[in-house]
């Protein structure tokens, strides 16, 4: 009973990291111990000013308290384990991590949280400078910089970061946060109106270039339209939802990295008072298609019929840690979790291996009958490839040739919102609430998954806390919550604590890089070689390539890439899902190339770099090339590269690097629908979800050109397939172009009946939509940028520091400079993470994870994100919607080999293995090896 009356607590002890313990652990000492296990306390506290007194039982935390009992769900739970600060709240003033908190423990004190803030100037300082993205970690963000305000009235930039520096923005959105805290405390421009639209004022965007016509509502900064709810802690996310009759569920995983599940016993988990369902391989059969995609191709009932590795929402064998074996519903989560330690489950473990490469010897464990390499779609055991002339007669026309090994490991998209799905059946239609890019597709997912017609299934997500890839599809979450639910007969709530998150759901593939390059003398490429390997965890959820190599002319081309089943956690969509791991590979072999030439790596991409694309199909519009003139120049790169690497005297050591890029920006289909009523109102209907890009307002904006009236004057619905069309997933940088694209000729269709009928009267409403599939015939569409970095490296301790960083991009019309640049910083951020911090350990003797969570695989923080400033260079080719073309995923393609290479120009060392982390720097310069 002992076990079961402290399970959370358990929790938070057993799994919270140090930094948990010591939050924790003064109020453990000043607190008084649990009562009896099913009783419950009396507490009254005061809440944003006004006294309540709760019946708690011991073991609710705090944010518990608040969100389920009192109803504040502005406070977000983002790793329930002191990791991330999203659940942070005042208590007494004091910043607390209310997660990390027992309810009982706020007896007789003062919370403030998000919902009491109401109009205060930091809300209005956050709105004006687009701090929240995704807006899930945004009331954490206000609570840590509300209790520096409340001690320091004007904070510098470096108090703010250190308030803040326990509050993780995944959006990567520090910079705002930061500028936002100290406009507050400036009260710079004096008192701004609170409102959620409308154009924003002459601050200090990023630096534009344009030499296209201006247009009357896109391209000026303008505040997302729903700014206001995601600052005041009124923005739903999936997660907030709460049903009458509502069960919560918890899912038991797999702790081996592959075994064969003999027997499972759930009858004392049955037994259990408050325990609806428990289901398993057993008595579930469902299949999830997007779970394993053959080839990493979409996947559709073609696919579904051929594939020979088919993935159930419950597997068995089983073939990672973390993968689902049964899951529970109860009437409550800890009556869940109780249930789940009652299901006895009987394992044949089996030999399992973690390494791509070791996979693929022979007498290496077999994940798959027919073998570790992942078919293609065809059901073909072959890599992928591409070839272009022959790479042995580049080699024989070469001057010199070099060879190198280059690798990347797993990181997680660690989005703030972990998976969260509420499910609820009324009689044969499903209700699906959850976090996903696309509803659409979601729909389609769950229809297909469950044998039932798309028309019973809805699927609903108002706000969303980031994505950046691993919320497209469906999940094998929704599954087992509706699966639930049918058993129960009540809606059910499932949610992944951000450990299951992260195992469960799925990061980055590693990769392991072989590089041949052949160069003339003067550096002009001759051939370029590739054999990689991608780690692709034991199902294929996408498909597993390594880009870069089209980045560069050259005659003679050949990649071999091999994805790779291993027992490690799945890999797949993660913002640009191919391109950072190989961009950083083939740029940090080419810099090496020029360094070894004594050339100016500047100089050698602009001698090298794509001007075609696969050196024949012209861009649509090319800027490349002033992309990196203008950047060179800006960031005074003649003053900070280092033309001997590794130079500097003493252990700080300074060098710059750079990168470019070149990322698809294609048409495609989307459909918008657009209704005015006689008051003049319109209402634009696209079935995007804003995963923090701002594609509402963008949305918005663009019918708002299109039609000629103010923002104002329209709004945006969105996120519901029961009140929206067919939307392309917000998913490869699509939702501008093409979401919009569809809104634009939906707009030209409503003028034209508006000027054929007048304005509709009474009761009447105008209604036009739009489903189109453009194309682009004969070229290639492109967006391009370059990103140079300067590093400081402390030689002894192996720190790096990112002293300037500047992001040049050419992404077409920007529509919205304000929320432009955000996304352009989150993707920089993000990008150093990777290069210099992220990893998902494992150990190599249990096949287990050691480091899943923000702390363990170490995410970047407030501390970590430099200034990134950044410069547009507008273009417009006539194509997508005024010229748009695409931005979430291009700023983060170009990072990890930007920093890479500075690091080499700081230290003189060249770091092929990611993430270049202290130890790995260290030995470097001692002539050591750490093993990857
Ligand atoms: S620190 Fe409490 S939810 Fe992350
Ligand atoms: S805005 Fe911070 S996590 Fe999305």
């Amino acid at each position: 009973m002992a076990t079961r009356r402290v399970s959370r607590r358990q929790f938070l002890e057993g799994t919270g990291t140090a930094l948990t313990v010591a939050a924790v652990a003064p109020a453990l000492r000043a607190q008084p111990s649990p009562s009896a296990p099913g009783t419950r306390t009396s507490i009254t506290l005061t809440v944003n000013g006004s006294k309540r007194t709760l019946e708690v039982e011991d073991r609710w935390t705090l944010v518990e308290a608040l969100r389920d009992h009192i109803g504040l769900t502005g406070t977000k739970i983002g790793c329930d384990r002191g990791e991330c600060g999203a659940c942070t709240v005042l208590l007494d003033g004091k910043p607390v991590y209310s997660c990390s908190q027992l309810a009982i423990w706020a007896d007789g004190r003062a919370v403030q949280t998000v919902e009491g803030l109401l109009n205060d100037p930091l809300q209005r300082e956050f709105v004006a400078h687009d701090a929240p993205q995704c807006g899930y970690c945004t009331s954490g963000q206000l609570m840590s910089a509300k209790a520096l305000l409340n001690t320091t009235p004007h904070p510098t930039a470096d108090q703010a970061r250190a308030a803040m520096t326990g509050n993780i923005c995944r959006c990567s959105g520090y910079n705002h946060y930061v500028d936002a805290v100290v406009a507050a405390g400036n009260n710079a421009g004096g008192p701004r109106a609170f409102q959620a639209s409308g154009s924003g004022s002459a601050e200090s965007l990023a630096v534009q270039t344009s030499t296209i016509g201006a247009l009357t509502t896109i391209g000026h900064a303008t505040h997302r339209i729903d700014a206001v709810e995601r600052t005041t802690g009124k923005a739903t996310y999936s997660g907030d939802v709460m049903l009458p009759g509502m069960l919560y569920a918890r899912v038991l995983r797999s702790p081996h990295p592959h075994a064969r599940i003999v027997r499972i016993d759930a009858s004392k988990a049955l037994a259990l008072p408050g325990v609806k369902a428990v289901v398993s391989n057993e008595n579930c059969k469902v299949v999830w298609g997007a779970g394993s995609i053959s080839g990493g191709a979409q996947y559709n009932e073609e696919i579904k019929k051929i594939t020979k590795h088919r993935r159930y929402a419950f597997n068995n064998p089983v073939r990672f840690v973390g993968e689902p074996v049964a899951a529970v519903a109860a009437v409550d989560r800890h009556t869940a979790e109780e249930a789940l330690q009652l299901i006895a489950v009987d394992y044949e473990p089996l030999p399992f291996v973690l390494d791509p490469e070791e996979a693929l010897k022979p007498g290496a464990p077999q994940i798959w009958p027919e073998g570790n390499l992942s078919p293609n779609a065809r059901n073909e055991n072959v890599p992928i490839g591409a070839k272009r002339g022959n790479v042995d007669d580049g080699f024989a026309a070469s001057d010199r040739v070099f060879e190198d090994r280059y690798s990347t490991s797993f990181v997680h998209n660690a989005q703030m919102e972990p998976r969260v799905c509420v499910a609820a059946w009324d009689a044969d239609k499903l209700t699906v609430y959850t976090p996903t890019g696309g509803v659409a597709n979601c729909r389609t997912d769950m229809a297909r998954d469950l044998g039932i017609p798309p028309e019973k299934v809805r699927v609903v997500c108002r706000y969303m806390g980031g994505n950046f890839g691993n919320k497209n599809q469906n999940q094998d979450a929704d599954l087992i919550a509706a699966v639930l639910a049918k058993n129960a007969g009540a809606p059910v709530k499932l949610e992944l604590s951000r450990k299951e998150d992260f195992i469960g759901v799925h990061g980055r593939w590693p990769t392991a890089q072989y590089y041949k390059v052949g160069v003339k003398s003067d550096g002009t490429l001759q051939a370029i070689q590739l054999r990689g390997y991608s780690g692709m965890g034991p199902y294929r959820k996408n498909t597993g390539n390594i880009a870069g190599v089209e980045l560069y002319q050259c005659p003679h081309i050949e990649t071999s890439i091999s994805p790779v089943y291993t027992n490690r956690t799945v890999s797949a969509n993660f913002r640009g899902p191919e391109f950072p791991q190989g961009f950083f590979g083939i740029q940090s072999m080419m810099d090496d190339v020029a360094a070894k030439l004594n050339m100016d790596p500047v100089e050698f991409i602009l001698k090298n770099m794509t001007r075609k694309a696969g050196d024949q199909t012209p861009y649509t519009s090319y800027s490349l090339d002033e992309c990196i003139r203008r950047g060179a120049e800006a960031f005074e790169w003649k003053k900070r590269w280092r033309s001997r690497p590794g130079s500097d005297s003493g252990p700080i050591k300074r060098g710059a690097g750079v990168s470019f890029m070149a990322f698809r920006a294609g048409l495609g289909r989307s459909s918008a629908v657009i209704r005015v009523d006689a008051k003049g109102r319109y209402a634009v209907h696209v079935g995007v979800t804003d995963v923090g890009g701002g594609a509402k307002t963008t949305m918005g904006l663009i019918a708002a050109e299109e039609l000629g009236v103010p923002l104002s004057q329209l709004d945006v619905v969105w996120g519901d397939t029961d009140r929206c069309p067919y939307s392309v997933g917000e998913s490869g940088s699509r939702t501008t172009i093409m979401t919009g694209y569809a809104v634009v000729e939906a707009a030209r269709d409503l003028k034209k009946q508006i000027a054929e009928k007048g304005l509709p009267t009474g009761d009447n409403v105008l209604i036009a939509s739009a489903n189109p599939n453009p194309t682009v015939q004969g070229k290639v569409r492109s967006t391009f940028g370059a990103h140079f970095v300067e590093v400081e490296v402390d030689a002894e301790l192996g720190r790096v520091r990112v002293t300037k960083y500047l992001a040049v991009h050419d992404c077409g019309r920007i529509m919205n400079p304000l929320t432009a640049r955000s996304q352009i910083k989150g993707g920089a951020t993000m990008g150093i993470g990777m290069a210099l911090h992220e990893d998902l350990v494992y150990d190599r003797r249990s096949g287990s994870p050691l480091s899943a969570g923000y702390y363990g695989a170490r995410v970047a923080t407030h501390r970590d994100a430099p200034e990134i400033e950044v410069i547009f260079i507008e273009s417009d080719d006539g194509l997508g919607p005024f010229g748009a073309k695409s931005m979430g995923e291009s700023s983060k393609v170009p990072s990890p080999a930007a920093v890479a290479n500075a690091v080499f120009n700081a230290i003189g060392v060249r770091m092929k293995d990611l993430p270049i982390t202290r130890e790995k720097i260290v030995a470097a310069l001692a002539g050591r090896e750490v093993r990857a």
